[in-house]
């Protein structure tokens, strides 16, 4: 069996080459002719932990990459990886790639294929995307469509495609599920849940999913603030309920809230396609949701200004610029937002991220970028832990503390060692802790 990806972002990229890992021959189709050189040089255009290796082994044999869609004519089975960002003026997502990615595929597809959707989309995209289909293939190729929504996680993207924790299959034809099992066989185990639906439930899982999560990492937030009107520890809060089986300990880290090319924007993009639908209300607290979550950013912006008393011309180091450890993503990250709200008040900030510096200085060209932790704390009146990579937690704080100008240390984790950094003589400050 033949495969396509077409768009080779964080989700194709990776996508094509678990396939390859799979034992297929593998085409991916990207219009950004930097990003195929990078992946047909075995680079991955974005620092995933394990895929490097996986370019390395199957470029060149059944895996490349390339900007020509006529080369997916050979393919059987074609994934959709396009992104769907929000749009510029509005919360909805943006479908243009999706749609013009259909539409130059159109003239390739062979009969008996299928195309894949795993981009997340609006309720309602993959019908409307099988009658494009339908319509403009010639009746002699029938093509069928499925959505088979991608749960991977950044910094676990590899093992998320090769193990995942559940498949879902939206179908509406005969022939999909049977070829979906197909590709995926090696990558199910005897354990693995398969959960075959149709296309607007398949569409579904994946926003429900997303808003879930965000919904728990909020409401936790939410209990933060409660915390810190109240005195009370919003750390052992979550340890304490987490115990109970039915809400779990996973998701409940309180700090400055969720970010990244997904949550966010999926929750925007789910309540605005529901108001379209007119079911508005149902979704209505997931604005609530998103307002809880911007709000941490702005808190950490506050306690800095209350701590220094100004932010004006206040030296702040900023711990952390990706919006996730193991990851160089710094799409709609609270750390970098953090770091340019401090900047724009008038602070002199000074940002290290092991891996995500580069993506941050061409979104942020204006902070200043350290090449070193230690570098970025020298001579600090505040330090900010904003993404918990773990060189983070095993700095020292008696050590750094030595160098800084003023021993504040706000973290946006709560996962420093408290008790430490207050041994060290610093004002440790956490998010919904006293
Ligand atoms: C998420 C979903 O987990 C994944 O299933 C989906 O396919 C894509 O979106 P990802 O964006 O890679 O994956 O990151 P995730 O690990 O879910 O973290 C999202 C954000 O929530 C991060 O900013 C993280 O720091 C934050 N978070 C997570 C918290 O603030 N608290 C927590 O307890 C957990």
């Amino acid at each position: 069996m033949r495969i396509s990806v077409i768009g080779t972002g964080y989700l194709g990229a990776v996508h094509a080459a678990g396939m390859a890992e799979l034992g297929f021959d593998v085409v991916g189709v990207d219009i950004d002719a930097a990003k195929v050189e990078s992946l047909n040089q075995r680079r991955m255009p974005f620092y995933e932990p394990n895929s490097d290796p996986l370019l390395d082994k199957h470029v060149g044999k059944g895996l490349r990459f390339t900007t020509d869609m006529a080369e997916i004519a050979d393919a059987d089975v074609h994934f959709v990886c396009v992104g769907t960002p929000q749009r510029k003026n509005s919360l909805a997502a943006d479908m243009a790639f999706v749609n013009s990615s259909i539409d130059a595929m159109i003239p390739f597809l062979k009969d008996g294929s299928l195309v894949v959707g795993k981009s997340t989309v609006p309720v309602g995209t993959a019908e409307k995307l099988a009658e494009r289909i339908e319509v403009a293939t010639p009746e002699s190729v029938s093509v069928e469509l499925a959505w088979n929504p991608e749960f991977l996680r950044e910094g676990f993207a590899v093992q998320d495609t090769l193990h995942p924790d559940r498949l879902v299959f939206g179908v509406n034809g005969d022939n999909a599920e049977g070829i979906l099992r197909e590709v995926y066989a090696r990558a199910i185990g005897d354990d693995t849940p398969v959960v075959v639906t149709d296309l607007p439930t398949a569409e579904l899982v994946k926003v429900a999913a997303n808003s879930f999560l965000a919904t728990k990492i909020s409401f936790i937030n939410a209990m933060a603030e409660i915390c810190d009107v109240t005195g009370a520890d919003v750390t052992a809060l979550a340890d304490a309920i987490g115990h109970d089986e039915r809400i779990g300990r996973k998701f409940l880290n309180a700090g400055v809230g969720f970010g990244g090319g997904c949550l966010p924007k999926d929750i925007r993009a789910f309540s605005a396609r529901a108001s379209e639908l007119g079911a508005g209300q149902s979704l209505a607290f997931l604005n609530e949701v998103d307002a809880i979550n911007l709000r941490r950013r702005e808190q950490v912006v506050n306690l800095v200004r209350e701590h220094l008393g100004t932010l004006h011309g206040r030296r702040v180091a900023v711990l952390g610029a990706a919006f996730k450890p193991d990851s160089d993503d710094v799409r709609d990250s609270p750390a970098l937002s953090i770091a340019g709200q401090l900047h724009l008040a008038g602070a002199q900030v000074s940002v290290y991220d092991p891996k995500a510096m580069p993506n941050a200085a061409r979104i942020f060209p204006t902070l200043n970028y350290a090449d070193s932790a230690t570098e970025a704390i020298a001579d600090a009146e505040a330090v900010l832990h904003l993404t918990e990579w773990p060189e983070f937690r095993e700095l020292d704080p008696a050590v750094i503390g030595a160098d800084v100008a003023n021993k504040l240390m706000i973290d946006g984790r709560n996962l420093l060692d408290r008790d430490a950094y207050r041994q060290a003589g610093w004002t440790y400050v956490g998010l919904g802790r006293p």
